[in-house]
């Protein structure tokens, strides 16, 4: 049976070199891109197997052939300035491409450039946030683009490396923004393109490991195409987002590198990329209090630091309470309850925690003195994580 990495093993091993014309040449221009591209072609099809570099090297010309063509129409892609580039990267972690879109709109309307987003209250940037999660992003933006008002003269550094000195800002977002919105050759290997690239390799290595990470970067660094680098990385985000996707088969039969891609020729999508196992996430049990006086609803402040920091939440304890015991912990608090249901069970799924909450809706004669009584309608103002939205739906009649 034909195994992809029998292949590929056999011509790294041969180790002879990386067909410098070729190599080149990729790194030239796009027409040279594809005339390398069928030279590689030719040669493979003579039974000369591609080491890894040709491969990858070869991968250039359909690539950026079939990006113009296929390229989803997306607002930060309409005038990709630094500032755009940077935010819409920031935003695209973690976050599908249909999310991020209404909050990029309303970000760059509210903060179109590097001052406003200096200035903006912490407040006022995690409620623009709320319901992206990973707060600690939009934090970080802010403090950044403080940086680059004292130290850039309000701009996005252009240096890979400057960049990454700047908070929330690691090699895959420099990698993007310098090659985006500068132009320059640099990799942004995300989840996506670390799929393409051991697909079109036939890797089986851990695509976990950071290692494996920075050898896929500075395998691109040597092959992408130079005058073209922003198209590049950006059809790797999308052949990962739209043809080599991340749950079910692939569809290979639209895709540009099927002719060179290894794990289509031994058709061993099942299995690659491989990814070792995750430890188990923690799971807290919690109860949260809707808890109702008139038209006022109990909500308070997350403390500063850890998960969620800051932001708003509904009165919670720890464990899964009974209704019995949630009386008498708000009698001790100073309320008397007038009436207690369940508001439901929901889940929340954080990186490394699950919380596994029981509701209850509780009318009191007052809200307890330690927490911040909120008209209803005024709750919206208010940055409540996503975590609570089965609540919040109750709260505001929703369901
Ligand atoms: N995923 C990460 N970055 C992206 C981009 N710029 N466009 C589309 N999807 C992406």
């Amino acid at each position: 049976m034909y195994s992809g990495k029998e292949t590929l093993t056999a011509a790294e091993e041969r180790g002879d070199g990386q067909l410098p014309d070729l190599q080149d040449a990729a790194k030239r221009e796009t027409d040279r891109i594809s005339s390398a591209y069928g030279k590689l072609q030719v040669l493979e099809s003579d039974g000369h197997p591609l080491n890894r570099l040709e491969r990858l090297s070869s991968m250039n010309g359909p690539m950026l052939a079939w990006y113009e063509g296929h390229a989803r129409i997306l607002p930060w892609r309409e005038n990709p300035s630094p500032y755009r580039v940077w935010i819409s990267e920031i935003m695209l972690q973690q976050t599908r491409v249909e999310a991020v879109k209404p909050y990029f709109q309303r970000f760059l309307a509210e903060l179109p450039d590097v001052k406003a987003l200096a200035e903006v209250p912490e407040e006022r940037l995690l409620k623009l946030w709320e319901g992206l999660g990973y707060y600690n992003r939009a934090r970080n933006l802010r403090k950044a683009a403080g940086i680059m008002m004292s130290d850039y003269q309000g701009r996005v550094p252009d240096e890979y490396e400057e960049l990454q000195k700047l908070p929330g800002i690691g090699r895959y977002t420099a990698g993007a923004v310098v090659s985006i919105a500068y132009g320059k050759p640099e990799p942004a290997v995300d989840g996506n393109v670390l799929r393409v690239l051991s697909r079109v390799l036939a890797s089986r290595e851990d695509i976990r490991k950071e290692s494996v990470k920075r050898q896929f970067e500075s395998d691109l660094r040597q092959t992408m195409s130079a005058d073209r680098a922003g198209a590049f990385n950006q059809s790797l985000f999308e052949i990962g987002a739209v043809v080599c996707v991340p749950n079910g088969a692939p569809r290979c039969g639209q895709c540009p590198l099927s002719g060179i891609c290894l794990t289509n020729r031994g058709k061993l999508w099942n299995s690659i990329p491989y990814k070792a196992a995750l430890r188990p996430r923690k799971v807290e049990e919690r109860t949260i209090l809707l808890i109702e006086s008139g038209n006022f609803i109990a909500i308070r402040k997350r403390p500063d630091t850890g998960l969620l920091a800051s932001l708003y939440e509904f009165p919670g304890l720890e464990g899964r309470r009974t209704a019995e015991e949630v009386s008498d912990f708000l009698r001790e608090a100073g309320s008397s309850v007038i009436e207690i249901e369940s508001a439901g069970e929901s889940r929340h799924i954080f990186s490394h925690v699950e919380w596994h909450m029981t509701g209850y809706l509780v009318k009191v004669n007052s809200v307890p003195e330690t927490y911040l009584a909120v008209e209803r309608q005024e709750i919206r103002k208010y940055p409540l994580p996503n975590a609570f939205q089965a609540y919040i739906r109750l709260i505001n009649g929703e369901s």
